[in-house]
C-alpha cells in the first residue's frame, strides 16, 4: 500500500490484515508503557486544514507510540493564513524530508492531489486521507469495522466468521446526513467489501445524487429499520456544510431520524450503536442512546489509535505483505 486515500483502495484480505494488526496494536495501547520501536527515525506530518479532535490526536498518538517523529500543522497558525496555496504548502512540508503526510482538508480530492504532486516530483511521501470534504474518511471506516468486528465476535450467536467476508450476514444501518458525510461514503465501500448489507436511512433531501448506484438499500422509515439491523451508525448533521433547508426544523429532524430514547426500544437485543463524532446530542442522537449499554462510541475512539497505528505501520514499512509484525 503506497497511500490510503479511499476505502476503495482496500480489498477484504487487506482490510482483514489491517484489522488484525490493529488488534496487536491495541495490546500496546493497553500497556503501561505504550511504545514500539517500529517507526524510529521515520517522520510523519499531520497537516490539518479543517478542525478535528479525534482524528488528529489519534494519528499523533499512533505515530508517537510507534516511535516516529510527529509534527502537527494546522491551517490556523501556518502560512496558509497568509494565502499560501495547497500545492505550495504540501510541497514545502514534503521537501523537508517527511515520510508520511496525514491530510485533512475541506476540499474533496485534496489528499489525492497531494499524492499526485509528490509522484510528479519523485517524492516518496506516503499520503493518508484523514477526511476530505464530503468525499471520504477511510481510517474512520477502518476503525468502525474494527469496533464492529470486535462487537460481533463477542456476541455468542453462533455465527461463524468467514475470513473472506467477515461481515457476511450482518445488516448495518447508516442513518442521517448521507449527503455531506465522508464517513458514510467510506463506510459504504468498506462494509460492502467485508460482506455486510448496508441500509441507508435518510430523508430524501439528505441522500446524494447517484446513491442508486451504491451497494446499499435505501429506506426512509427509521422505526421500521431499527428492528432489522445488527448495528446502527448515526451520522452527525453537518450544519456547517448546509446552505439551504434540508429539513424544516431540528425538532422535526429528530422526530424523523434521531436515535431517541423511545427508539432504543425498537433495536434488537445486542444491536450496536455507533457515531463517528462529534455528536450533536439531542439532534441526531439522544444522550440516552449515546450513553447506553449498547453504545460503542468510546470504543470507536479507542479503536482509532490502534487502527491508525496499523495503517502507519503498514505504510512505512513496519509490516510485511501479510501484515505480520516484524
Ligand atoms: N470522526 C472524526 O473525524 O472526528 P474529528 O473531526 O474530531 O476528527
Amino acid at each position: 500500500m503506497r497511500h490510503l486515500l479511499s476505502a476503495a483502495d482496500l480489498d477484504a484480505a487487506g482490510t482483514t490484515s489491517l484489522l488484525d494488526l490493529g488488534e496487536e496494536m491495541a495490546l500496546v495501547q493497553g500497556r503501561p508503557v505504550k511504545k514500539l520501536p517500529a517507526l524510529r527515525g521515520r517522520t510523519i506530518v499531520n497537516l490539518f486544514f479543517e478542525d478535528s479532535t479525534r482524528t488528529r490526536s489519534s494519528f499523533e498518538l499512533a505515530g508517537k507510540w510507534l516511535s516516529a517523529d510527529v509534527i502537527n500543522i494546522s491551517a490556523k497558525g501556518s502560512s496558509v493564513s497568509k494565502g499560501e496555496s495547497l500545492r505550495d504548502t504540501v510541497l514545502t512540508v514534503a521537501s523537508m524530508g517527511v515520510d508520511a503526510m496525514v491530510v485533512r482538508h475541506m476540499a474533496s480530492g485534496a489528499p489525492l492531489q497531494a499524492a499526485r504532486w509528490f509522484a510528479d516530483l519523485g517524492l516518496g511521501v506516503h499520503v493518508v486521507n484523514a477526511g476530505d470534504g464530503t468525499h471520504e474518511h477511510p481510517t474512520q471506516a477502518l476503525l468502525d469495522a474494527f469496533t464492529l468486528r470486535r462487537h460481533f465476535r463477542a456476541q455468542e450467536d453462533g455465527r461463524p466468521e468467514d475470513p473472506q467476508a467477515p461481515f457476511a450476514g450482518r445488516r448495518i444501518a447508516v442513518v442521517g446526513d448521507i449527503t455531506h458525510s465522508r464517513v458514510a461514503r467510506s463506510n459504504v465501500l468498506l462494509l460492502a467489501t467485508l460482506g455486510a448489507q448496508v441500509v441507508l436511512v435518510a430523508p430524501p433531501t439528505l441522500l446524494p445524487a447517484g446513491v442508486d448506484g451504491w451497494p446499499v438499500e435505501v429506506r426512509d422509515d427509521l422505526d421500521a429499520v431499527l428492528g432489522e439491523v445488527d448495528a446502527v451508525m448515526m451520522l452527525r448533521v453537518q450544519r456547517e456544510r448546509m446552505s439551504g433547508g434540508y429539513f424544516p426544523t431540528p425538532r422535526e429532524y429528530t422526530v424523523g431520524y434521531g436515535l431517541t430514547r423511545a427508539r432504543l426500544g425498537l433495536l434488537r437485543p445486542g444491536a450496536a450503536i455507533c457515531h463517528p463524532g462529534p455528536m450533536n446530542r439531542g439532534l441526531e442522537i439522544s444522550a440516552d442512546a449515546a450513553d447506553s449499554a449498547g453504545s460503542l462510541i468510546l470504543d470507536q475512539v479507542a479503536a482509532g489509535v490502534a487502527v491508525r497505528m496499523s495503517v502507519l505501520y503498514q505504510l512505512l514499512g513496519g509490516a510485511d505483505e501479510s501484515g505480520a509484525l516484524r
